[in-house]
């Protein structure tokens, strides 16, 4: 499941080329991530709830939502998010995880909230027209799909022309000491459901994106808010 690690190999190396290093030093497919967000439904609400919140909080307001917009939230996962959008839009929320998707309705059963529906659905075969959305919004998840650049050539597709893709996450630290203990430890974070070692100048060339911006975000500030626009 995941390649070896070999800190050697040229495709590795921080120095390396961004357009054809790895992205990661572990390789998962799709029903392993699946597998693994059944059993974190019953945790992922104590971890990851309180660690990753102010990063939500932070990053929500960033997107630019207007009233009548039609939202996609890739990856909703238990619906901590999804309970935070303004009312004036309509959210889809997707998800792989049946699991994680009933959490997800209680959640927003009991908030009392009605503008987001929920589908199961995999992020790298949306079953979406194109230029069905105004914001398409991944928060904590391009790290976690076993293809990110197909992931986000979905998210691009089903965008409006001049709306916008957005992605939150952990990225590979440019710090060079951190970043080679987040290749040693990505085999392992796995399991817990992410990659901690995601190359984000690897993955910006390789998907072909230039993001308006991108900003550090939650506390620590080790998580970046990626905002990419549909050209017109
Ligand atoms: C780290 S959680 C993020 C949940 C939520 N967005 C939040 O802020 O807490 C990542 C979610 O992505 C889902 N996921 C992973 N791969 C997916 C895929 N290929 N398609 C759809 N959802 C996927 C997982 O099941 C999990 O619920």
């Amino acid at each position: 499941m995941s390649a070896p690690f070999n800190e050697r190999d040229p495709k590795v190396l921080g120095g390396s080329d961004a357009a054809t290093r790895i992205l990661s030093v572990t390789e998962i497919e799709t029903p392993f991530v699946e597998d693994v967000y059944e059993k974190a439904s019953l945790w992922y609400d104590w971890w990851f709830g309180p660690t990753l919140h102010a990063g939500r909080l932070e990053s929500i307001g960033r997107l630019g939502i207007q009233p009548g917009d039609q939202v996609l939230e890739v990856g909703v996962g238990t619906g901590i998010n999804a309970s935070l959008y303004p009312d004036h839009c309509q959210v889809t929320g997707i998800d792989l995880s049946m699991r994680m998707l009933r959490k997800a309705a209680k959640r927003l059963g009991r908030r009392g909230v009605t503008n987001v529906r929920l589908q199961q659905m995999d992020a790298e075969d949306l079953s979406f027209p194109d230029d069905s959305f105004d914001v398409v919004y991944a928060p904590y998840t391009i790290s976690v799909v076993s293809d990110p650049i197909k992931a986000v050539h979905e998210m691009r597709r089903v965008t409006k022309p001049g709306g916008r893709f957005v992605f939150l996450n952990h990225f590979l630290s440019t710090n060079r000491r951190i970043a080679w203990i987040e290749r040693f430890i990505s085999p392992v974070t796995v399991h817990v459901g992410f990659k901690a070692d995601l190359d984000l100048p690897a993955f910006l060339v390789q998907a072909g994106l230039e993001p308006v911006s991108i900003e550090k975000v939650n506390i620590p500030r080790i998580f970046s808010l990626v905002i990419c626009e549909k050209d017109d």
